[in-house]
């Protein structure tokens, strides 16, 4: 994930002001200092604001300058949501703090900024990726099991929809796809007692590695009542996307999938019913993947996920 520098903001511009009168002035020496501002890769503005000289960074994201291809898109209730979920996920797990909204600055929410290398990295690099990902699973056991709810498995089932209504497939493969489908509904491999608070946009640049421990950001599309596995099958679907993109092959990711599922479950009986229902979230994983690809990949990732819901038990 690349960021670059952009602009030095001194005393008199209102956001900076705002950042040091309203959010980190208590741990400035210095509330005149400049602040240099660096932009992130992302579906928002996403910027860093370096306080010089003081060894202090924050995090601003923009819910008002969306810069991804989402349409009818309400920026004050997405900076609301974010909020919201980060509190409620930071009292179980380590995130990236909220310190502040914004409406007035294009709807700003502000968080600590994690300095470190995200999961991306360590896949990119398969340096010390085991151990990555084993405290990234143990980290959304910790989510998963702390926020204990109602379950609410139509809406699994209708957001599958609303991912395959965006990808306007083929009637054929369409079809397919309900079909298969409609076999999941009807089998009990969904069905369960309890829901959960996830994370679910679980790719592996929201994971930042900070002093070894975990840091999850971006809890904007954050669900309650849901299915727990979905995480796991969302970053599974990742690894294998990712091994088939850039490192040899897809195939090369089941060893860390098989690794970080183990490390997830209770025991035995619980990685076999994890097993049996990832190829379901599996599935959603690589559809949207091929949401964000063009020709022959979206295509290859289509035939992947239509496969992955074949492996119904
Ligand atoms: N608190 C943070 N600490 C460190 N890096 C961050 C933080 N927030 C965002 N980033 C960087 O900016 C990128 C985009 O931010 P994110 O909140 O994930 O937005 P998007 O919705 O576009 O994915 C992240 O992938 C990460 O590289
Ligand atoms: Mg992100």
């Amino acid at each position: 994930m690349g960021y670059r520098h952009v602009n030095t903001l001194s005393f008199g511009d209102p956001f900076r002001d705002w950042l040091v009168e309203e959010v980190v002035g208590h741990c400035l020496r210095n509330k005149k200092c400049l602040v240099d501002v660096f932009k992130y890769d992302s579906s928002h503005t996403v910027c860093r604001y370096q306080f010089r000289g003081e060894h202090l960074s924050v995090m601003a994201k923009f819910f008002s300058e969306p810069t991804g291809r989402m349409r009818d898109y309400n920026p004050y209730k997405g900076m609301m949501t974010e909020y919201r979920n980060l509190k409620k996920a930071a009292l179980t797990i380590n995130v990236a703090k909220p310190l502040a909204i914004n409406e007035r600055f294009n709807c700003a929410l502000v968080t600590e900024h994690i300095p470190g290398k995200s999961l991306s990295w360590y896949i990119k690099h398969e340096k010390g990726l085991y151990g990555r990902l084993t405290s990234v699973g143990h980290m959304l056991k910790r989510l998963h099991e702390n926020t204990q709810s109602s379950y609410n498995k139509e809406n699994e089932f209708r957001n599958f929809h609303e991912v395959l209504n965006h990808l306007e497939l083929k009637h054929d493969t369409r079809e397919h796809f309900n079909k298969f489908l409609g076999e999941w509904w009807y089998s009990s491999w969904l069905d369960r007692a309890h829901g959960c608070m996830i994370h679910r946009d679980a790719t592996p640049s929201n994971y930042v590695f900070w002093k070894d421990k975990p840091y999850a950001l971006d809890f904007e599309s954050s669900w309650s009542q849901a299915h727990p596995v979905r995480d796991l099958g969302i970053l599974s679907a990742e690894l294998k996307n990712e091994f088939e993109l850039h490192k040899g092959g897809g195939w090369r990711a089941e060893p860390y999938i098989g690794k970080f599922l183990r490390e997830y479950s209770k025991d035995e009986k619980d990685f076999f019913r994890i097993t049996g229902v990832l190829p379901f979230f599996m599935s959603i994983g690589l559809l949207r993947s091929a949401w964000l690809h063009q020709s022959s990949y979206r295509n290859y990732l289509i035939k992947e996920a239509l496969e992955c819901l074949k492996a119904i038990n």
